[in-house]
């Protein structure tokens, strides 16, 4: 399908800073685009490979939850990934940095993190990041899917209370090419720091980024129930490190709360 003129033009402002993303798949209306992208990488597709929609009908979230999708509503992307097997662990880290960085670039928002890689602006989510791995002969792959609320339209009834958008925030209407081209380059930004060895700086950027929630009371499914505890910090794994009573407990999947 034919790239929208907006598209094709802030791609080719951003140039060389898009990295291995340069070569992009658009298509109107599409299930999944992390589907799409997981069946051209599974075909031997490249590292960097975009693929991005205008609305999918089956867009999906982390912990099984659903994405809705409307029809420009949001950014529908997925990238393939082949990182290094000791940068797998850091890549949704460095995801949810990034996306945060090209969102700010973009509009102006002050964009946080919440772990792991949901983007916040103030206390509603603004963006989410579903990585999912793969292998084909090639070697194993990570399929980095990201969507961005552009419009309030975005917002199912259900999230409109903890959720927000890029034009809700700015009051005004917000160029989605612009948007694309700045998430783009800070993954490539990201992502080639991580592959390089160097996922210390991409943690330190994580930690500016979620330091107004490090320090509040968080609540997580654990074995045995619910579990209480103070975020702390991350470790150099991407794991959660919360603080309960005494002891630092790692939490390495699932979703925290806050509490206060
Ligand atoms: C989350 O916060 O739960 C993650 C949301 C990820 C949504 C994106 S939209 C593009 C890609 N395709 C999908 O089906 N999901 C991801």
């Amino acid at each position: 399908m034919n790239l929208p003129d907006d598209i094709v033009e802030a791609l080719a402002r951003a140039g060389a800073r898009l990295g291995p993303f340069q070569h992009l798949c658009w298509h109107e209306d599409v299930g999944s685009t992390n589907d799409i992208a997981m069946n051209a990488a599974m075909h031997g597709a490249p590292e960097g490979l975009v693929v991005a929609a205008n609305a999918q009908r089956l867009g999906r979230g982390r912990l099984g939850r659903s994405w809705a999708s409307p029809p420009g509503g949001g950014l529908y992307v997925s990238v393939v990934l082949h990182p290094r097997r000791e940068a797998l662990s850091l890549v949704p880290i460095a995801a949810g940095v990034a996306i945060a960085e090209g969102i700010e670039a973009a509009t102006g928002l002050c964009a946080g993190v919440k772990w792991p890689n949901d983007v916040y602006v103030g206390t509603r989510k603004l963006a989410g990041i579903l990585a999912e791995a793969g292998s084909s002969a090639a070697g194993e792959h990570v399929i980095l899917g990201f969507g961005i609320n552009l419009q309030p339209a975005a917002l199912p009834p259900e999230v409109a209370s903890r959720a927000t958008s890029i034009e809700a925030e700015l009051g005004r209407p917000v160029d989605r090419g612009l948007v694309l081209a700045e998430c783009l380059a800070a993954l490539a930004t990201r992502y080639q720091t991580l592959q390089r060895g160097a996922g210390d700086e991409v943690i330190g950027a994580w930690r500016l980024r979620a330091a107004p929630h490090l320090g509040r009371h968080v609540e997580w499914d654990g074995d045995g129930g619910a579990q209480h505890g103070i975020a702390h910090d991350i470790d150099a794994r991407g794991a959660l490190l919360v603080r309960v009573n005494d002891q630092i407990v790692r939490v390495i999947s699932g979703e925290v709360r806050w509490l206060t």
